[in-house]
């Protein structure tokens, strides 16, 4: 199954799809994730990222693309796989369908958590992840807290609070997930791709949302 899971900066993607991926036999793929462990061993997508990642910005088309067909392209993606926080642009979109297209494959859906932005502010201003780059697991200090504060439930590193989780760079990713990805939703409704579902709740009722979605697929 090939699934895209769209949707603003902290609507739940990373959060469901952990969940997602314990249910369905399908590989994770978030580009945040790939970016972030990129910086992390200072490697040479890492350098080029980091400043972007600092200011909230989106990473430019070519090179995202580029890291993203690279690793859908490898064998352990062949029973499928699910997108999270790519494509982000009309670009990155149309770049994916033609690397789909070229393969002789397709998507099967693209999952849309339906998030007001009010909620979001008040979801990223508690989020703390994990710090051990391998682990990256999400928590909430009200939400979704870990056992013990401040330890990270899976590996047992330190949590923290994500530099691009700052107010005045929260306002910047939502300003640009309304300009660059919005259209993503119009552009995938008319391919008849687009399932929409209500993203408030608990992380167990969204995820018996979109795990019910993703079942009928
Ligand atoms: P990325 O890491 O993808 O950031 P994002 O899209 O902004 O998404 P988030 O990780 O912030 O949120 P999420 O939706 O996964 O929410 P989460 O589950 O954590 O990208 C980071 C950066 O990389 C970008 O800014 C850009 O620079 C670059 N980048 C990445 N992809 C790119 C692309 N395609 N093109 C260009 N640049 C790219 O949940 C948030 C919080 O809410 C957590 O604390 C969680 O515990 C809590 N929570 C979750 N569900 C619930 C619930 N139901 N109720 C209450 N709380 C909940």
């Amino acid at each position: 199954m090939r699934l895209i899971l769209l949707g603003p900066p902290g609507s739940g993607k990373g959060t469901q799809a952990q969940r997602v991926v314990d249910t369905v036999s399908v590989l994770h793929l978030s580009t945040g994730a790939m970016f972030r462990q990129a910086v992390a061993e200072s490697n040479e997508v890492g350098l080029q990222v980091d400043p972007y990642l600092k200011r909230g910005e989106l990473v430019p088309d070519d090179l995202v693309t580029a890291v993203v067909v690279n690793r859908i392209d490898q064998d352990d993606c062949d029973s499928g796989f699910l997108l999270d926080g790519f494509p982000r642009t009309m670009g990155q979109a149309e770049a994916l369908g033609q690397f789909l297209e070229k393969s002789s494959k397709q998507l099967d859906g693209v999952l849309l958590p339906l998030v007001s932005d009010s909620e979001i502010v008040d979801r990223l201003s508690g989020r703390r992840v994990c710090t051990e780059p391998d682990c990256q697991k999400v928590f909430h200090i009200k939400y979704d807290p870990s056992q013990r504060e401040g330890i990270c439930d899976g590996c047992g590193n330190r949590l923290i609070q994500r530099e691009d989780d700052h107010q005045e760079t929260v306002r910047n990713r939502l300003r640009i997930y309304h300009e660059e990805t919005i259209p993503l939703i119009e552009y995938y409704r008319q391919r008849s791709l687009l399932k929409e579902f209500d993203g408030i709740g608990t992380v167990e009722q969204v995820g018996q949302r979109l795990l019910a979605l993703i079942e009928t697929k």
